[in-house]
């Protein structure tokens, strides 16, 4: 059995012409930084980066955003190389199957679902937080606890909203379910990805941003930034979801430090969602490498000094209690005063608008990778049936809608978000070893962009990206090989006798044809 199968270029390049016929060539490298920002800045910003800093890192979050940075960067380039060698869309997926065969395309496409899936759920759960936060600071009211929490969360907190609610145990999560079920409805209705709506959400995230930093930086403590890491005895903190004890080994020090990379990794996840639109790059070999590494190096700069001045706002451990939902709000009340009640409540509003286009990608990003899977014929033709009148794989969609569901609706945003940042490693860990093995058994394959000093970046990519997913300890490890399990068992039990690479059948398609994104 051929488990290499390599599905041939020529293929692929003929597909993608007939995908160009509806597409124009109209994203220039600004057009493609604006995406990448797009998907990038979201609830790893703004929800995770507290969570790292309460439970790992403490101030010293800014350094777990150098070291998941640098393995971004690192694999970021090889993903560069690996986009430019196949300049049309796609994803990892489809590149690993004309290079690198069925059997590691099957696991990265595997992979990548779960990294969009649950990435969405976890931006879902956050965009709850926030919402929660909105109709309190201008309606007075809130979804119960109950309401808005999964069922492994109790309410613990004595001050804020949820004060009278003390002891209550979360049931559903409502609203993220509720967002989900909206923005699945857009994309069922085959929404175009609007290159405008886009741009306007990129500049409102980033002028968010940069106002937290420029405004917040004159209210920043010194003594909460000291010490910079968490001293091992640092105690235990009672949180809504259980004890955070800072005696643990990935809970102090500088393997808080790497712990914490491993979360806010999280927020750098979606610069790949660049490679997905090269098939409407003017100049794909170049652009997008360009495209991928400049919304690395600008998000990265940004993460820094936002993650300074929010663990500059307030003492760390708050990101556990009063603090642990719609982190950002608090810390500028909390810190700032009320003559900046206007910036707390311009960054809900903005936090929810940006929100929703990260889901969106996301929720776009799973299905366009299922459908071409399902083009393939790796998994059954319902998921590349496409609605009779919007023309999008709609079937998918609500399938989809129900999965994330269970994840958004039902299980805790640390659990999620971490099976996210396991998921997505693995991947990028995959996409480093490929291309170094490429460089040594194909060096013959044309490459218009080439990671440079692959002897380094290469094997560093893929360590520093291990030494992240090492630090996850064994419950995310354990939940990572279940669904890897489930994949292979799919693999081997459907997606072989059905493949049609392996069987010789032609494809009919190789993208929805909608939507689009579009200028
Ligand atoms: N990077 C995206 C976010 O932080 C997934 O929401």
């Amino acid at each position: 059995m051929k488990l290499f199968i390599k599905k041939p270029i020529a293929q692929l390049m003929a597909a993608s012409k007939e995908g160009e016929k509806t597409l124009k060539r109209t994203l220039g490298v600004g057009s493609l930084i604006a995406l990448g920002i797009g998907a990038i800045i979201g609830a790893g910003i703004f929800v995770r980066t507290a969570a790292a800093a309460g439970e790992h890192a403490g101030p010293a979050v800014t350094i777990s955003f150098l070291i998941a940075a640098a393995g971004c960067a690192l694999a970021g380039l090889c993903y560069a190389e690996f986009a430019s060698m196949i300049p049309i869309a796609g994803s990892a997926y489809t590149y690993s199957y004309a290079t690198m065969g069925e059997f590691i395309a099957w696991i990265i496409g595997w992979d990548l679902v779960l990294e969009y899936a649950l990435g969405a759920a976890t931006v879902a759960i956050g965009w709850s937080q926030y919402f929660n936060t909105f109709l309190e600071t201008f309606f007075n009211c809130h979804i119960p606890f109950a309401l808005s929490h999964s069922p492994f969360e109790v309410s613990t907190t004595t001050t804020g909203m949820y004060a009278s609610e003390l002891g209550s145990h979360g049931i559903v999560n409502l609203p993220a379910i509720f967002i989900l079920l909206m923005l699945t409805l857009l994309l069922i209705k085959g929404t175009a990805e609007s290159a405008a709506v886009n741009n306007v959400i990129v500049i409102i995230k980033v002028a968010i941003v940069l106002m937290i930093i420029g405004l917040g930086w004159s209210f920043i403590n010194p003594a909460n930034h000291i010490p910079y890491l968490i001293p091992a005895n640092a105690g235990t903190v009672t949180t809504n979801t259980g004890t955070v004890n800072y005696a643990d080994t990935f809970n102090h020090g500088w393997l808080g430090v790497l712990r914490g990379a491993s979360v806010v990794f999280f927020a750098f996840i979606g610069f790949d969602a660049v490679s997905t639109a090269a098939q409407e790059a003017k100049n794909p070999q170049k652009d997008m490498p360009k495209g991928i590494l400049i919304s690395l190096v600008f998000c990265t700069l940004l993460y820094v000094l936002f993650s300074h001045v929010l663990t500059g706002l307030v003492p760390y451990k708050e990101f556990l209690l009063q603090g642990k939902e719609a982190s950002v709000t608090y810390a500028i009340n909390a810190a700032m005063g009320g003559g900046y009640g206007w910036l707390a409540k311009l960054v809900t509003i903005a936090i929810l608008a940006g929100f929703s286009s990260v889901i969106l990608v996301m929720l776009l990003g799973q299905t366009r990778v299922f459908y071409t899977m399902s083009v393939d014929g790796l998994i059954p033709p319902i998921f590349s049936k496409l609605h009779p009148k919007f023309r999008t794989p709609y079937k998918s969609q609500w399938l989809f809608f129900v999965m994330v569901s269970i994840f958004g609706g039902f299980i805790p945003d640390s659990i999620v978000g971490d099976m996210v940042s396991i998921g997505t490693l693995f991947a990028f860990v995959l996409v480093c070893l490929g291309i170094f093995i490429l460089r040594r058994t194909d060096p013959g394959i044309t490459r218009p962009f080439k990671t440079p000093l692959y002897m380094i970046v290469c094997p560093l990519g893929a360590v520093i990206c291990l030494c992240m997913m090492g630090s996850e300890g064994l419950e995310n490890w354990l939940r990572l090989f279940i669904w890897m399990g489930i994949g292979m068992a799919v693999y081997f039990g459907y997606s072989i006798k059905h493949s049609h690479v392996r069987h010789g059948k032609p494809e009919n398609a190789i993208d929805p044809p909608n939507p689009k994104f579009v200028e």
